[in-house]
């Protein structure tokens, strides 16, 4: 994959949380996450790159755009595998709550993981702990693993867990084991980035959330060192048959990062759709001005880089504004 491509990915991501910022707030979480699959979907086509969404929207017959298997780019080489979520955290969005993003990941073809859409097990941490930690082991056994790597006490260890009746049993663990929790309503990708990166105090993301987002996640912690494991949770006959439909012989085995994104390069890029642990949400300023802040990486030189955009809207082309009432 050219490095070039880190910015025309960026510009991808920009353009889709732009296009999901005008929809904050307004309870209407639907309308948003169409608006940002248009914007990614148009942005696609002048990327170089021939794309292939491996995780997308949903098949072909119940998403108009981004589907899986969908061809996206300008057909030119290289030939990728795409995996998008045009606006991760729809509800956060609709309610204004922090940590919506939109994010793209691609790779070689052939070398993200085509997970089905159900739950997934997901253990994530930062490049200290990368190679130490097992999805198997009990989590007060992993905190004790990564307050070591960490250079912490277990007492100002945090973890970031989906907020859900599900994760009763994990948060009482966490907390019997004497280390903090940090509930969030939905979002799980941005928890996972956030325990590669100090400032945001977070060690461990930990929990069960969706497959596709856990794939993004993992591409996401390639390109930072740290690591992802993960597990399917079929939860019944006709999702454990999707598995195995989909070349995963064994749905309880441990996915480590290298079954999640093979290869030494992926790149992913995020754009922030509200304010977020790492990255500020859209701003719209006066004149029709926006910013935007992202953040592109590359796995093959671990670059990580920062990008604050100015966008005047009324020189976008692709850019639709919501019509005032
Ligand atoms: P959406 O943007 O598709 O709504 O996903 C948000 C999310 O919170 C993900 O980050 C997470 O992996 C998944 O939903 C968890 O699923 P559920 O809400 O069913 O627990």
């Amino acid at each position: 994959m050219e490095r070039e491509l880190t910015l025309e990915l960026v510009r991808v991501t920009e353009m889709a949380a732009l296009a999901a910022a005008q929809w904050m707030g307004r309870g209407r979480k639907n309308e948003a996450d169409e608006a940002a699959t248009n914007a990614m979907r148009t942005m696609f086509d002048s990327v170089c790159m021939n794309g292939t969404v491996v995780i997308g929207e949903g098949e072909m017959d119940e998403a108009p755009m981004l589907y899986i298997g969908e061809k996206v780019g300008n057909s030119a080489a290289p030939e990728v595998d795409v995996a998008v979520d045009p606006l991760e955290g729809t509800n956060i969005l609709a309610k204004g709550l922090p940590n919506a993003m939109s994010v793209v990941a691609i790779a070689d073809r052939g070398n993200l993981l085509h997970a089905p859409d159900m739950y997934m097990q997901k253990l994530a941490v930062g490049p200290r702990a990368a190679g130490l930690v097992s999805l198997d082991d009990p989590i007060e056994k992993t905190l004790e693993i990564v307050a070591k790597a960490n250079n912490k006490r277990i007492v100002d260890c945090t973890v970031m867990i989906l907020d859900r009746p599900r994760h009763q049993e994990l948060i009482e663990a966490v907390r019997g084991a004497g280390a903090r929790v940090r509930l969030i309503g939905d979002g799980d990708v941005a928890a996972a980035l956030a325990t590669a990166f100090d400032d945001t105090g977070i060690d461990i993301c930990a929990g069960i959330g969706g497959a596709p987002e856990g794939v993004i996640a993992a591409a996401a912690l390639k390109c930072l060192g740290g690591e992802m494991q993960a597990r399917l949770v079929p939860e019944d006959e006709s999702e454990h048959q999707r598995c195995l439909s989909m070349g995963i012989k064994d749905p309880s085995q441990i996915l480590t990062m290298d079954d999640l994104v093979r290869g030494d390069d992926a790149i992913f890029a995020a754009t922030g759709v509200t304010d977020g642990e790492l990255l500020k949400g859209v701003r719209f300023r006066a004149g029709e001005i926006a910013e935007t802040y992202s953040l592109v990486m590359r796995a093959k030189s671990r670059t990580v880089r920062f990008i604050n955009t100015v966008h005047n809207l009324k020189y976008k082309p692709y850019y639709s504004l919501i019509k005032e009432k």
